[in-house]
């Protein structure tokens, strides 16, 4: 096991990994969009004709579910391509060809000609792709490179996990790992409180679990404004097939309120 920092090179390798790979395929031929996530991105992009950029999009889960929705204007980047050849493979096969794929890293999105400086109406990145970015200033980079790429009033939507909104045992196990930090001795692969590294059947995870003050503070960080926010249940009941594969998570709504001049790095 890798006992070094986790970078995002780490996590690029995890997900690049067969187990990955297959999880991650199987949910976009076989799951597609939560209800949570039709309802949500149907109210924020009420307009089928919208340019949506995809950040993290995976074998495709959501970018094929976005396609069914009837958007066809889609521009989907991941920094995992053996997922991304599976993602391609799937429009391919359902006739979604003009779906463009990319591969990038959320973080430096200056490096890719078709996705920096962009005309992007919208902006999703679901099942918090976002924090799995180890470290709080290259998640900000990631959104105000995210911001950069869309015009003035595009609204990017995302999801988190909320440290906060678990149940008791949760809390217990939060408030045992505050003590671990406050005494120096957390996972020293971990970067900061909130970071968990954990193997399950999709392999190893990170996942950074925020409260939602950090996440407010990273928007308005990364100058994104704030417009919704709401936790998954109270959007939508989830099938069991969902709820299988995805733990309870916050939905987040936010908006470019400026221009498209690049913003600067932290
Ligand atoms: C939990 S998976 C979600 C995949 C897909 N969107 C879905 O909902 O099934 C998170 C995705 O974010 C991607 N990702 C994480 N960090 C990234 C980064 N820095 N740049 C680009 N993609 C990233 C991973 O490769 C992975 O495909």
């Amino acid at each position: 096991m890798n006992q070094g920092r986790i970078t995002g090179e780490v996590v690029r390798t995890d997900f690049n990994a067969p187990q990955a790979v297959l999880h991650y395929t199987r949910a976009a031929h076989f799951l597609g969009l939560w209800e949570s996530e039709r309802i949500l991105m149907e109210r924020f992009f009420p307009d089928r004709s919208l340019h949506l950029l995809e950040a993290g999009c995976g074998a495709g889960r959501a970018t094929l579910g976005l396609w069914h929705l009837g958007f066809t204007r889609i521009t989907a980047f991941d920094f995992a391509g053996e997922l991304l050849e599976q993602a391609r493979a799937l429009a391919r096969a359902l006739g979604a060809g003009q779906i463009e794929f990319v591969e990038a890293d959320a973080c430096d999105l200056s490096r890719s000609l078709a996705l920096a400086g962009g005309n992007f109406d919208g902006v999703v990145f679901t099942f918090n792709g976002l924090m799995q970015i180890p470290g709080r200033s290259n998640r900000e980079r990631a959104l105000r490179g995210l911001r950069s790429a869309c015009r003035p009033g595009a609204t990017i939507l995302f999801t988190t996990h909320d440290r906060e909104a678990t149940g008791p045992e949760e809390h217990q196990a939060w408030a045992a790992e505050a003590v671990r930090w406050s005494r120096g001795e957390q996972d020293r692969r971990l970067a900061e409180f909130g970071d968990r590294y954990f193997s399950d059947p999709s392999g190893s995870t990170f996942m950074h679990l925020p409260d939602r003050a950090e996440v407010l503070g990273s928007l308005a960080a990364a100058g994104w404004e704030h417009a919704f926010d709401a936790l998954r249940r109270e959007v939508a009941a989830e099938s069991q097939a969902v709820r299988d594969f995805s733990d309870e998570c916050r939905f987040w709504a936010a908006v470019n309120p400026g221009t498209c001049q690049s913003a600067p790095d932290a």
